[in-house]
């Protein structure tokens, strides 16, 4: 295990935060993008909150609503164009996960010459990375994919139909204002999908990992419980704050490296559940909770150990052994019943996704990402072939 970690956002948690934001934003800039998605900040009063405590602290507020559930490519770039037409000198992305990754990118595309979607990975020769972006302020209200506290992005080309991501420094916020009495409104639906998000960036790292991590084994599994705990809770009970507080701490951590630190694991069930976001339009988390055990149940058979663990630890299962299949299967099933519980899909079916273009999403995810062999990485790396039976397994 080697790794070198920093992450520089300072993160500022708790109910009533929001009232803090203007006094952060203003240490880093006079006019802010104010980035909005299709409305739900409006109708909730969390907007109009948003801009009385920039403006108190003297910020003046540039609106760019309309971010849509996996922005676009041209939504970015009309937010950029305002920010340079307008002169804004830092940007706030308020929403859910697509309002602050397009807030992100379009922060770096008011630097960037060319086109902004060089800077997403789609298995070009060369990715032209971003180095400079205006200062970045996150404001999640919904708990889910962690880009308040890191440096991806996830951005979506409609004209090529594809969906695939950045990572850079440049784009880590300076600062996260994640105030749990925000996510009080996400209803039932989106607040699973939410969990079955975080819970999603944990098993990744998880199971994708080098071998030798046992403190980050138990980082991962006390964030595995603690969603499985308190994730019933949100859904059930949108306006119980505790269990709000409890499930946005779990994401962020979920995905603001610390989790995964040294573990180096790619993550493969993200890299096709955004090809069928990409032609779907699916909700990320719901396209997860369909990927994931599948992707867990061709995962296991290659390597069962990891799995045992997973089923002892998380699920309180018994195992006859550490290789022992049927516990690994055991512990998948109680982790997809558990997706179930709280209102998930867990077929292509319950996303309406027919079989019709399997083939299709098989060769879009290695387009995006393949390693020498020609093979998603992962563990085990997959096949074209095993995509496609991976998913065909959750029709
Ligand atoms: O657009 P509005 O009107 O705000 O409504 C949204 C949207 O319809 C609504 N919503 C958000 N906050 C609400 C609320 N409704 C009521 N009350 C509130 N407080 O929820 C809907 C979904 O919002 P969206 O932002 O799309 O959801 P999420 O946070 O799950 O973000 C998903 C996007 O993030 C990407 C995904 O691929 C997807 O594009 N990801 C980003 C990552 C990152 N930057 O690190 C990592 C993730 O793995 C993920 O890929
Ligand atoms: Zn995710």
């Amino acid at each position: 295990m080697k790794f070198d970690f920093q992450n520089p956002t300072r993160l500022v948690f708790g109910a009533g935060a929001l009232k803090k934001l203007g006094a952060e934003v203003a240490r880093h800039g006079k006019r802010a993008l104010l980035v909005l998605g299709g409305g739900s900040v409006k109708r909730n009063g969390t907007f109009d909150k948003a801009v009385a405590s920039l403006t108190a602290a003297g910020v003046e507020v540039v609106e760019m609503a309309g971010v849509e559930p996996n922005p676009r490519l041209a939504t970015v770039v009309r937010g950029a164009e305002l920010a340079r037409h307008e002169a804004c000198d830092v940007v706030v992305g308020l929403g859910g996960g697509s309002t602050m990754d397009a807030a992100k990118v379009m922060a770096a595309t008011v630097f960037y010459e060319g086109d902004p979607w060089d800077m997403i990975a789609h298995g070009q020769a060369q990715q032209r990375l971003p180095t400079r972006a205006l200062p970045i302020v996150t404001v999640p209200t919904l708990a889910a994919t962690g880009s308040e506290m890191n440096s991806g992005a996830v951005i979506t080309n409609e004209r090529t139909t594809e969906k695939s991501y950045v990572i850079a420094g440049c784009l880590y916020p300076r600062v996260a204002v994640v105030d749990p009495e925000l996510t009080v409104t996400v209803p039932p639906d989106h607040t699973a999908y939410g969990v079955a998000d975080l819970l999603t960036h944990v098993t990744e790292g998880y199971f994708n990992g080098v071998e030798g991590t046992p403190l980050q084994d138990r980082f991962a599994e006390g964030t595995l419980l603690t969603a499985l705990e308190w994730g019933p809770r949100a859904v059930a009970h949108g306006q119980d704050l505790e269990a709000r507080a409890q499930v946005q701490w779990a994401s962020v951590v979920a995905l603001n490296g610390w989790v995964q630190v040294g573990v180096n694991a790619p993550f493969p069930v993200h890299m096709i559940e955004h090809v069928l976001s990409a032609h779907h339009d699916v909700a990320h988390g719901a396209g997860l909770a369909v990927v994931n055990p599948a992707w867990m149940r061709f995962a296991a058979r290659a390597r069962p150990a990891k799995f045992v663990q997973f089923a002892q630890r998380v699920f309180g299962l018994e195992a006859r052994g550490p290789e022992d299949l049927d516990a690994a299967l055991a512990g998948i099933d109680r982790f997809q019943a558990f997706l179930e519980s709280i209102g998930c899909p867990t077929r292509l079916s319950g996303l309406k996704i027919g079989g019709e273009l399997i083939d299709r999403y098989a060769r879009d995810t290695l387009r995006i990402a393949s390693d020498k062999e020609g093979r998603l990485p992962g563990r085990p790396p997959m096949s074209e072939a095993d995509i496609v039976s991976t998913l065909r397994s959750a029709a």
